[in-house]
């Protein structure tokens, strides 16, 4: 499991991300999450000025198109030196073979000190079973969907899902040992859930066999977003 919760920079642009950032010490390494809002504002510039700050950088951009799109798309990523991006499964095993041949090209075309990882979205955590039966026409249950994904994105060679906490072990068990569950949905008990249906504690996450946890709100919209970072990043790191 990596150590570092990734926070996620769901800001609208450079200026308040980087506001954001400034209560934290000058010198924390972070890892941090750059999403569609935010980097559809700002361009690749924005990914190249968190790496130049010393964070690592999950670019979360679920990209699904055909494969040669994804390919040419995913090389351009990679030269951006982040650590994490991630596509759909629902693009097909071919689309995310080649995905991750066009991410580790563009890593290795400017020589990148990190080999990137990428993972897919299976089933996003705002579809129910029943929308996805009546729109996907997909006659079977949220989690053997789920399963079917996690284990078509292993096959095509990716390194992992997102997934909620409460799927990792159960994915764990059907994976391979060094295949990875990034987990958002994460709450202290004192924390408000917002649009999250089933949230984790940090602790819990841990215990679940989550490998990444992904925290927005209780630390963006927290008074003081780095005590509250020290406060989730010591319960992640507790052992259960
Ligand atoms: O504020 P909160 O902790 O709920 O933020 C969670 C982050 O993880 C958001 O950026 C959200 O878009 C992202 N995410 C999620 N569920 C997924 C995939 C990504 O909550 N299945």
């Amino acid at each position: 499991m990596n150590t570092l919760p990734i926070i996620a920079l769901d800001f609208p642009n450079r200026e308040d991300a980087q506001q954001f950032l400034s209560t934290f010490p000058k010198e924390e390494q972070l890892f941090v999450k750059v999403g569609m809002e935010l980097f559809y504002k700002e361009g690749p510039s924005i990914v190249q000025e968190l790496t130049d700050q010393g964070h690592e950088v999950f670019l979360d951009l679920k990209l699904h198109d055909i494969p040669n799109t994804v390919y040419r798309a995913m090389k351009n990523l990679g030269k951006l030196g982040v650590a994490i991006t991630n596509v759909h499964a629902a693009g097909g095993s071919e689309m995310m073979k080649v995905a991750k041949e066009g991410l580790l090209e563009g890593a290795q075309s400017i020589r990148s000190q990190v080999k990137p990882q990428l993972i897919a979205v299976t089933q996003l955590t705002s579809t129910s079973e029943q929308s996805m039966q009546a729109e996907q026409l997909i006659p079977h249950s949220l989690h053997e969907s789920v399963l079917h994904y996690a284990k078509l994105t292993e096959t095509a060679g990716l390194d992992g899902v997102v997934c909620s906490a409460l799927e990792a072990k159960w994915i764990h068990e059907q994976t391979s040992t060094d295949f990875v569950c990034l987990t958002p949905g994460i709450r202290l008990l004192t924390d408000a859930k917002g649009d999250q249906q089933r949230v984790v504690t940090p602790n819990q996450a841990r215990g679940l066999t989550a490998d990444y946890i992904v925290v927005g709100r209780p630390i963006t919209q927290a008074k003081s977003p780095y005590e509250k970072y020290q406060e989730i990043k010591s319960l992640w790191n507790e052992e259960n």
